[in-house]
């Protein structure tokens, strides 16, 4: 398919969405992200999609919104225009999106990363909200998603400041899943993403949903969500399947239905 800013193919039922504008360290345009958010939602309908993969490159995988294209906006402009609305379509994604990091993730970078449901990074991989020193601040859901992962405290710090922590830091706050050399990074996410394709897809999506639904909910309301999807699990063939592959000592073969 045609897309200018990202490259966009399927690869063993893994959809990947690769951000493809290295000149400017794929810093994030309008275009570009619509051309991302679409990508995603044709994956979650494409029944030969049961993954999907965000990554950038080798060197980065995103220094952020393009500064140079924002630089001249005005409150009415942005109100007008609602350029960040976009960005809360990725949030009904319903298969897994793994994002592989290499480089620099920040600003609107980050952001897309923190909007990815697991995270692995190369050492050398760099995170941070760096729009403090531009005067602004993250528009594109980083306050949110950030103090989700880590709490106010530590999100104010990171966001007030500006700094950039290192993966490792990351990776011990619980923001990334796994820490590998950099050469391993796309390998590493195929494989983790491979493995997610063998599991039952309506389990994958329930899960996905009981999880996420975990930190908006109030206790009771989220088991309640959980139970319900645990039953409708059970109006599944991939159900009879699973139990019946485990009586006959045999893997389980998975069809989605
Ligand atoms: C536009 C950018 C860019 C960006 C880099 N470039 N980041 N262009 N928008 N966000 C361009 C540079 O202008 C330069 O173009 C080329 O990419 C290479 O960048 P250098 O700065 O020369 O590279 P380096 O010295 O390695 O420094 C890397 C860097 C730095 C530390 C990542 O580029 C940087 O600080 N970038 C801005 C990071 C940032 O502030 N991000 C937040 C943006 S605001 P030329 O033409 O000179 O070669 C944001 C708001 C989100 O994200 C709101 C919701 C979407």
């Amino acid at each position: 398919m045609s897309k200018k800013y990202i490259n966009a193919y399927i690869e063993d039922s893994v959809g990947v969405v690769q951000l493809n504008r290295p000149d400017v360290l794929n810093a994030l345009n309008r275009q570009m992200v619509d051309e991302i958010v679409e990508t995603l939602e044709m994956y979650d309908r494409d029944e030969k999609v049961k993954v999907i993969v965000v990554k950038g490159n080798q060197k980065v995988f995103a220094a952020g919104a393009d500064i140079e294209e924002m630089m001249n906006e005005s409150p009415l402009s942005l109100e007008l225009a609602d350029p960040f609305a976009v960005w809360d379509r990725i949030q009904l994604i319903n298969k897994p999106i793994l994002a592989s990091v290499n480089g620099f993730a920040l600003g609107g970078g980050f952001e897309l990363v923190l909007h990815c449901d697991m995270i692995i990074a190369g050492e050398e991989a760099k995170f941070g909200f760096p729009e403090v020193k531009l005067g602004v601040m993250p528009g594109a859901g980083g306050t949110q998603l950030l103090t989700k992962a880590i709490g106010s405290r530590r999100a104010l710090e990171w966001i007030w400041l500006g700094e950039s922590m290192t993966a490792k830091q990351a990776n011990e706050m619980g923001i990334v899943n796994r820490v590998i050399a950099p050469e391993l990074v796309e390998e590493e996410t195929m494989r983790v993403a491979h493995q997610l394709t063998k599991q039952a897809p309506i389990s994958l999506r329930l899960i996905k949903e009981s999880v996420k639904a975990a930190e908006d909910l109030p206790l009771i309301e989220g088991m309640k969500l959980e139970r319900k999807n645990f039953y409708l699990t059970f109006d599944s063939q991939d159900q009879t399947e699973g139990m019946k592959a485990f009586a006959e000592k045999r893997p389980p073969h998975f069809k989605g239905v």
